[in-house]
């Protein structure tokens, strides 16, 4: 099996970053294929904590070379931190990271709008991370995005920015009262990120098709999760990026068929950063233990993480729109201190009664908004399951938790995280790559 994906199939979160880490030890390439410094990947490092919000997170591994896909947007500014941390922690990356020409650039002005849209948003806002993904987007499908592969043209570069700058610069006064920007500082910043990152352009495409030709073992890391796809998601509350496995080809530049493995990640409960419907979601103390042990703020933001139970309903659709088959459960530990556990199994809605799945976009939707969550209630451990390196070795109230998780879903669990660290994992032996 030479490629395989991992794909968060809750709303992001699920702790995908660690999981790479662990996999990419064994991969000769690593791909990011959607999204931009909106991800936050966290990878525990000796004593060393990095969070990833550019990177793929294979780069720790010294023989892994990370690519990062057309499908993404990039914001420099990030991409320069990120490359410092890693040279202060000596983790040596020169010549193991390439950015396809064609991945847009996040520019100054679509994080000004990112924000201005928030603040001026009078009903729900969406609750972005405001790092100007969707104005970046938005420029990629409007056909005025600018393209990494500009910066190789300096006067290019420059009459794009300023075409759009004068735009951008008339919404921000006009519609949302705020300062314009200025265009010199942009270019100048800019022309000096052209040097800078040059060695790293390539046609990344090329370079994952050849080395798939070539046998090599390729890893696909999505960001965020499946409800968070633009269009597979809990929309309008979605990234605008395409998460599911789908987003690979596009993302990438590769046929389907050379997706040879997808591996789904969810969490043992549900998180959510920002809004939108939720509806396992706890507003009491247990709400606040899962928050508290599961250390759920957000790596991008610092936002406090919405929790709840494990939503087998919503996980049975992102298993579908992925085509999974295995599934990874990460943060059971989380679960550890739990005298009692839930599982949403079904929902009760007012039209249709007792449901076992729903069409995505009628979450969203007022009518069903007040639908009730059926919970199937299974007994707590109450023990550290931490130390557990088997899954003969988890207390056995864990192991039906994970039984039952299972059997609502109709996937194999091959792996369980029960802790930070790298090694904190239980394989079983249908994990084999
Ligand atoms: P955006 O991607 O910044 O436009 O934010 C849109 C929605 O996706 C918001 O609800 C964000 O909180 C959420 N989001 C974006 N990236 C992540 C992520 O990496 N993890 C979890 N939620 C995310």
């Amino acid at each position: 099996m030479p490629s395989l994906a991992v794909i968060g199939l809750q709303w992001g979160d699920e702790g995908k970053g660690k999981i790479i880490d662990y996999l990419a030890q064994g991969f000769d390439l690593v791909a990011r294929y959607q999204g931009g410094p909106n991800a936050g990947h966290t990878v525990q490092y000796k004593d060393l904590r990095f969070i990833f919000h550019q990177v793929p997170s294979g780069i720790i591994n010294p023989q892994t070379l990370c690519v990062i896909g057309a499908g993404c947007v990039i914001d420099l500014a990030t991409l320069k931190t990120e490359l410092s941390q890693l040279k202060d922690a000596k983790v040596d990356y020169q010549g193991r990271l390439y950015i396809d020409s064609k991945a847009h650039l996040i520019l100054p002005y679509h994080k000004a709008i990112d924000e201005a849209r928030e603040a001026f948003r009078t009903g729900e806002k969406i609750g972005t991370t405001l790092k100007g993904i969707g104005p970046c987007y938005e420029d990629k499908y409007a056909r005025i995005g600018i393209r990494f592969g500009d910066l190789r043209n300096e006067e290019l570069f420059s009459s794009k920015l300023k075409k759009n700058l004068a735009q951008k610069n008339f919404l921000l006064m006009e519609l949302y009262n705020q300062e314009p920007l200025s265009e010199k500082k942009i270019i100048d910043e800019y022309l000096g990120y052209a040097q800078e990152f040059k060695s790293y352009m390539a046609d990344v495409s090329e370079l994952v098709n050849t080395a798939y030709e070539q046998g090599k073992k390729i890893l696909f890391e999505g960001a965020q999760g499946t409800l968070l796809d633009i269009d597979f998601g809990t929309y309008p509350y979605v990234t605008a990026s395409s998460p599911h496995a789908g987003g690979i080809c596009t993302g990438l530049g590769i046929g389907p068929k050379r997706i040879d493995e997808i591996l789904g990640v969810a969490k043992a409960y549900t998180t959510r950063v920002g809004n939108g419907p939720f509806p396992t979601e706890l507003f009491d103390e247990t709400g606040r233990i899962l928050q508290a042990e599961g250390a759920e703020f957000g790596a991008t933001t610092g936002r406090a993480r919405r929790c709840g139970w494990l939503d087998a309903v919503l996980l049975r659709y992102a298993v579908k729109v992925n085509n999974v088959k295995k599934i990874i459960i990460t943060k059971l530990d989380v679960l550890d201190r739990l005298a009692e556990l839930k599982i949403c199994e079904a929902y009760l809605t007012k039209k249709a009664g007792v449901v076992k799945k729903i069409s995505i976009d009628l979450l969203s939707d007022a009518e069903v908004t007040d639908l009730e969550p059926v919970y199937l209630k299974l007994q707590g451990w109450q023990k550290t399951t931490q130390g557990a390196r088997k899954f003969s070795e988890l207390p056995y109230e864990a192991r039906v938790y994970l039984e039952t998780i299972e059997k609502l879903v109709d996937c194999e669990i091959v792996a369980v995280s029960v802790g930070k660290e790298r090694n904190d994992i239980i394989l079983k032996n249908s994990f084999n790559w």
